[in-house]
């Protein structure tokens, strides 16, 4: 299974924030929001992760995460030349996909929860055993915002609809999806959508229409937070803030992710912590390295 993690996009409801600095750059607390999709992968143990972002943001996402080595994974990049829509990712990343399946997850997404790497894992193996799509629900007080779930009470999907004026149900689909591989010429056969994009949800649908399509719920004890507003960024920053003030330990850190999940020594955790001597990100990873085994 590999991942796509998909930072695309012009950021515009962030405007002035995003006139020069991706949207996926900015801060959540304390650390870029693309640190939390990232760690989410990580989590899931998806280890070779292709980015995708705008030309002009490419090399700065480039800058702040290398090839991956460092981190025990392997990342790769692509450029998205124009804001084209979710399910280009697919056929951006045919050559890297390969014949394998594949977890994407959006860049601006952030998840956290008790129980979400195991809904992932087995989310994540369902595809790439029995084939199809597997994608997360989750329960908003907007679902006109998002794409929207109809799901029998079997658990059955009856319709997925983009942005509905008059949704069918509060059941938002989140930004995590994982596919077969014929995703890419799925993909690679979508017409635009009226809002010009090659839209997510047409990808879904069919899967839906040929019976394939499984819907996770991610319940109330889980998070998924929204950063499309400046309010909504405020909320996830206050959300990470309590929890990790109240906890002492770190939402989103992937250098943290990929010690525990044994992708990298103690020693190599070290070793990351030691350019970010003077912050209290590289404290709390020298904390976590000298954790009891
Ligand atoms: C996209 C998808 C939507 C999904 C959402 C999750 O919307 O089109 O189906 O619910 O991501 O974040 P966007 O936020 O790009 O408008």
């Amino acid at each position: 299974m590999k991942g796509i993690l998909l930072a695309g996009g012009s950021g515009t409801r962030l405007a002035p924030m995003t006139r020069v600095v991706s949207k996926q750059l900015l801060p959540v607390y304390d650390k870029p929001l693309i640190y939390y999709p990232l760690s989410t992968l990580l989590l899931a143990g998806i280890r070779d992760i292709l980015l995708i972002a705008t030309p002009q943001d490419l090399p700065r996402f480039e800058a702040l995460l290398g090839d991956g080595s460092a981190w025990g994974i392997s990342l790769r990049y692509v450029a998205q030349p124009a804001p084209e829509g979710l399910a280009q990712a697919f056929v951006l990343g045919r050559d890297f996909l390969g014949r394998d399946p594949v977890t994407l997850i959006l860049g601006d997404n952030l998840f956290f929860g008790a129980g979400l790497e195991q809904q992932l894992r087995a989310g994540r193996e369902r595809v790439a055993t029995a084939g199809g799509a597997t994608i997360f629900g989750y329960r908003v007080s907007n679902p006109e915002r998002y794409g929207v779930a109809d799901v029998a009470p079997d658990g059955t999907v009856r319709s997925i609809e983009e942005k509905p004026k008059a949704p069918k149900s509060a059941l938002a689909v989140t930004g995590l999806y994982c596919y077969d591989n014929r995703v890419v010429d799925i993909a690679a056969g979508l017409k635009k959508s009226a809002r010009g994009e090659y839209e997510i949800t047409d990808v879904n649908t069919a899967y839906l229409r040929e019976g394939t399509l499984r819907l996770e719920r991610l319940d109330r004890g889980m998070a998924w937070l929204d950063t499309g507003t400046v309010t909504a960024m405020q909320e996830a920053a206050r959300f990470v803030e309590a929890i990790e003030m109240r906890q002492g330990l770190k939402i989103g850190c992937p250098e943290e992710v990929a010690f525990r999940m044994g992708f990298i020594s103690r020693e190599q955790l070290v070793a990351l912590a030691a350019p970010l001597a003077s912050s209290e990100y590289g404290d709390y990873l020298r904390r976590v390295a000298a954790e009891p085994a």
